[in-house]
């Protein structure tokens, strides 16, 4: 676990101290009731239309579950401090995947470990018999992580282990035999435990992460797991985390694929951690697809450790998923004083098949579409140079709509800056000439907090072979997320101005850039009800 320790120095002997010595037994259950929102989340920062803690550290999204109209959202949380510990799941709901509602404090640390990542499910049916099928228990995997065990160099320090709610997923018992997966084989990083029902074999399925690869278990009742194999790719030896698996239908035709969503934490296409997937199949045992053919299901730095929720009704029917907005490079770093981190906007995923190959597209969900205000539209434009775009919105919270007509655009390169009056920028260029996006965050802060942070300019593959490219980005005031093409490509890329930014122009170099209608929508702040 060195690598989360790393960036802070003297504060990593504190809190090594801390954790050591607060791990293994039950914490005081301090009630934190941060329901109310009482300091107006606008802090220098805070994002807006963004799920946030309202104070201390927060990591990976965990056991996300829809339940009689709330889509729950529990996640990785240290309520003592900005940076990470011993992690307990915090938790919060939503209706309608926008606004969140704070919750007091899920999962607590116990005599067996504090509580990592993991998933969470509505056993329906009862399988597990930890409750009736009229009031359904709802059972959280996760991994219970004993430092004391850790220091020991065991081992087996990483543990799977239950927990289940009889009251709808406020109140939480974890299981008397836990943990259900013990580490017999000793594997250091064992962690992350997801689950999903697989209809076939009537099982449940659980995915988890073992160093370089991704194990499968099955069970009938949640309870009692089978190893079934291991999925891996032969000479990778990165860190792999958070694994996801769900079935998907391939839109516009009558197929159904197997996604398995890994995180990688080191050497993701723009450095750092990211979150990738494979297409292929799963019979029940064994996940199996072309396995060169990993892709990324976000290119920006900061969409890590994306997974899904589980049981969304069958009228709504869509695969959704959060992930957390930060990269463990510098996530304990960032210019935030109060609180650490926020999730991306919740995004619905399409599977589709383009000439055989099998692609995840994914988009803000529908639902974003409620925080927008009146929009400034412009009408067709042609652009020779640098033009100001100005209208009823603040660049710092809007959304932006842009269709570039690409057949009567000579222009090789092209793009969008933001910027603020003390000199610093943010700026997102097109170039056709290689076929790429750059993202250039390198200038968004004087104050160079972090050097990975600063140190490149990122990119991502754009296809420009058709007759027009659709961007649609999404800043709030500490991120950008960029969704070309319906959510072909991704790019999420979190940063902090020091002031807010309240320019935004349209760039052009050596030529023309022709836009089709375009728009811009102000978007009202999540936590102003
Ligand atoms: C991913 C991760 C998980 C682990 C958790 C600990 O960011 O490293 O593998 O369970 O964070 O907070």
């Amino acid at each position: 676990m060195t690598y989360y320790l790393k960036p802070i120095g003297f504060l990593t002997l504190i809190f090594l101290l801390l954790i050591i010595y607060s791990c293994g037994e039950e914490q005081p259950k301090v009630a934190i009731n941060n329901t109310t929102i009482t300091n107006g989340y606008n802090e220098q920062h805070r994002p807006q239309f963004h799920f946030t803690p309202e104070a201390n550290w927060m990591n990976d999204p965990n056991g996300m579950f829809y339940y009689e109209g709330k889509h729950h959202l529990f996640y990785q949380y240290f309520p003592d401090s900005t940076v990470w510990g011993p992690m307990h799941w915090g938790h919060a709901q939503s209706e309608d995947l926008v606004h969140w509602e704070h919750l007091p404090i899920g999962l607590y640390p116990d005599s067996i470990g504090c509580i990592f990542s993991g998933g969470a499910v509505v056993d329906n049916n009862n399988t597990s018999k930890l409750g009736t099928t009229e009031k359904p228990p709802i059972v959280a995997t996760f991994t219970h992580h004993d430092f004391v065990g850790e220091k020991a160099k065991t081992n087996d320090f990483q543990k799977q282990s239950i927990a289940y709610s009889l009251d709808g997923g406020y109140k939480w018992t974890k299981y008397k035999d836990n943990p259900v997966i013990p580490n017999t084989e000793k594997i250091k990083d064992f962690r992350d435990p997801k689950v999903v029902w697989h209809e076939d074999s009537q099982k449940w399925i659980l995915v988890l992460a073992a160093y370089d690869r991704v194990k499968f278990y099955s069970s009938p009742n949640l309870t009692d797991w089978e190893f079934l194999s291991d999925f891996a790719i032969k000479g990778d030896k990165r860190l792999w985390e958070c694994p996801d698996l769900f079935p998907m239908k391939v839109e516009g035709a009558n197929e159904k694929k197997w996604v398995l969503i890994v995180s990688i934490q080191k050497e993701a296409p723009n450095e750092g951690t990211a979150t990738s997937y494979f297409v292929g199949e799963f019979d029940g045992k064994a996940f199996k697809c072309d396995i060169k053919n990993q892709k990324w299901l976000d290119w920006g730095t900061d969409n890590y450790a994306f997974v899904t929720w589980n049981n969304i009704p069958k009228d709504d029917g869509r695969i959704l998923g959060i992930g957390w907005m930060s990269n463990w490079q510098y996530a304990q770093i960032v210019p935030t004083e109060k609180w650490r981190s926020a999730m991306t906007m919740t995004r619905e995923l399409k599977l589709l098949n383009i000439n055989g190959d099998y692609q995840i597209y994914s988009t803000p969900v529908k639902e974003f579409q409620k925080l927008r205000g009146k929009s400034t539209a412009f009408g067709q434009m042609d652009i020779k140079e640098e033009k100001v775009l100005q209208g009823s919105f603040v660049p710092s919270q809007a959304e932006f709509d842009f269709s570039v007509n690409l057949k009567k655009t000579t222009a090789a390169t092209f793009g969008i800056k933001f910027k603020n009056d003390v000199g610093e920028y943010f700026v997102i260029k097109f170039n056709k000439k290689n076929g790429k996006m750059y993202v250039d965050r390198t200038k968004s802060n004087s104050n160079k907090f972090s050097e990975d942070f600063y140190k490149k300019i990122h990119s991502a593959p754009i296809n420009f072979n058709q007759e027009e490219l659709k961007i649609r980005l999404f800043m709030d005031a500490a991120s950008a997320e960029i969704f070309i093409d319906d959510g072909a490509i991704n790019f999420t890329s979190i940063l902090f101005p020091s002031k807010k930014f309240d320019k935004i122009s349209l760039l052009v170099e050596d030529g023309n850039l022709n836009l089709n209608e375009s728009r811009i929508y102000p978007l009202n702040s999540i936590w102003n009800k």
